[in-house]
Formats: C-alpha cells, structure tokens, sequence
C-alpha cells in the first residue's frame, strides 16, 4: 500500500452536519493506508462517546492480518470489502471485563441479564458510529459490517474472544475510491411523533418511500419489484436473518436473564 502523504491530516475536517448530511456508506476503497498517528486520534475521538454509567462495556478489535480479514469476509457473506478495506475494526460487546472487576473487587458478576447485554451492544455501537462519523469528517469512507454475526461463534473463536464477549460489528474503514449514491430515507413524518407515537400516517408515508426508492433505483440504472423499501425489508424479516444468534450468544456465555434487581441509570460521578 502506498502510504499517504497529507501535511496535517486532520486540517479542514469537515463540520459534524456536514459530515453526516453527506455520508454514505462506503465499499470500494483506495489502497491506501491511514498512518498509525491518524488511526490512534480517530480511536481516541470515538472513545470520547457516551457509555451507559460509564461502563465502557466494549472492546475493539484492529484485525490486519490479511488471512484473518479473507476470512472475516468469508463469514460475513462473501463481503469484500471486508477484505479489502485499508482498515477494518471489530466493534464488540464485552462483559468480560465487568465480571473481571466484579472477581477482582468481590462483588457479585451481574453480566447474566439482558440489560447487560443491551448496554453492552448499545456502548459498542456508540463507539462504532462514533468512529465512522470522526473518519467520514476526514472525507473517508466507511462501511459497518453486521454480517459478522451470521457466524458470530466462528468470529469470536477467529478472534479470540472470551466468553461474554461477542462481535456485533465490524467496520471498514479507508480513502474513498467509488463514490455510492446517497440512498433515500424514510420521511421525518414516518420516523418522527410528537409526543406520542401516532400510526396514522405509517403506511401513506410507507407508500410514498416505496415510490421514492423506486425511483432512486431507476436513477441508478437498476429497478425490481423487490427494490420497493416495503417488500424488501418486510422479505429480509421473515427470512429470519441471523437466526440461532440467541443460541450463539448463550453458548458465548451471554445469559440473558432477569436476575437481580434492575439498577437505575446512575450519575457516573457517583463512581468517584
Ligand atoms: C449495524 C449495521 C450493520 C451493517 N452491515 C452491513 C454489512 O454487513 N455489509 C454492508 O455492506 N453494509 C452493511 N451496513 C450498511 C447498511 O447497508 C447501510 O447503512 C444502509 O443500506 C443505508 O445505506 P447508507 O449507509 O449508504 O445510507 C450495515 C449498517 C449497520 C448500521
């Protein structure tokens, strides 16, 4: 890879609207590396995201070995881009070392419920946009990888995970080669209620995207039935994607449980 000559490489990052008023996601990249000095602030921008009570429930995961990444790229489904991209991260959910803390310090593990598992998915997810958005202002690209949990037990032994630790995304992360299109959203009005949620308008404006879709895909020089919003995700849906990843996680160590009294968010300065 060639490396990339820029002065000040975070000179004239773009503003945080701008940034994601024209952001897509991103899957043909320049081979191109990202010097180490540039990768290290994105991480430490991204670490600067908020996590539930600061738990910080997350790890990630620079995989650069390339026999490593044809392989992630292999469990994600055949995804390239996996493979390819000048910098892949894994986003993971961890809980390990919570209940390291809690061996360490005597109290009881409280890592066996759903909500920690939530917290977990949610602070690594927070990190992972974080990250993509601190890359995106530098006018790279991006990309999330979800399909890592078609074979979340695969990755997490690939990887080397310990148990209450899962992956629940990747990211690609590199220059720019293709620009995509920017893909339509759902309208304000379909996403956006005041003050209580109002199904009234759902399936009118549900229509209304199907329409739009349409004719983006047409712009794009590709239509099928398949292509209207509705269809596609409703088909996506009852195909079941990831199904077995409750079982996964459970094997992985995740307990999913109600136990224990449900603590309320608490002010993370109490912990001192
Ligand atoms: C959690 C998550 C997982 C995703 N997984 C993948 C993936 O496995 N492969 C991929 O190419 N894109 C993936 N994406 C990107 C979405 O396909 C993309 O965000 C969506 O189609 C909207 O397009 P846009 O980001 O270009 O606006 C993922 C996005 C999210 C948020």
């Amino acid at each position: 890879m060639k490396p990339l000559l820029v002065p000040d490489p975070f000179a004239g990052g773009r503003d945080v609207l701008r940034t994601l008023e024209s952001r897509a996601s991103v899957r043909h990249f320049a081979d191109v590396s990202l010097s180490e000095a540039q990768l290290h602030r994105l991480v430490e921008a991204a670490r600067r995201a908020p996590t539930s009570s600061n738990l910080q429930a997350y790890s990630l995961i620079r995989v650069t070995d390339p026999q490593t990444r044809r392989r992630l790229a292999e469990l994600a489904g055949e995804q390239r881009h996996v493979a390819e991209a000048p910098v892949l991260f894994v986003l993971c959910a961890d809980l390990a070392r919570l209940d390291r803390a809690a061996d360490m310090t005597g109290v009881r593990r409280g890592s066996d419920t759903l909500e920690a598992l939530l917290v977990a998915t949610i602070d690594a997810s927070l990190v992972g946009m974080s990250l993509s958005l601190a890359a995106e202002s530098l006018g790279w690209g991006s990309c999330m990888i979800g399909g890592l949990r078609k074979h979340t037990e695969a990755v997490a032994q690939l990887l080397g995970l310990p148990p209450r630790v899962f992956a629940v995304f990747g990211l690609c992360i590199g220059q720019i080669a293709r620009r995509p299109p920017q893909k339509p959203r759902l309208p304000q009005s379909v996403v956006v209620h005041s003050e209580k949620y109002d199904e009234a308008g759902q399936e009118a404006g549900i229509r209304h995207f199907d329409r739009v879709l349409a004719e983006h895909y047409r712009a794009q020089g590709r239509s099928s039935p398949d292509d209207a919003w509705s269809r596609h995700g409703a088909t996506l849906m009852s195909q079941r994607p990831l199904a077995g990843l409750r079982g996964a996680l459970q094997r992985l160590g995740f307990r999913l449980g109600d136990a224990g009294a449900s603590a309320p968010e608490r002010d993370p300065s109490a912990h001192g």
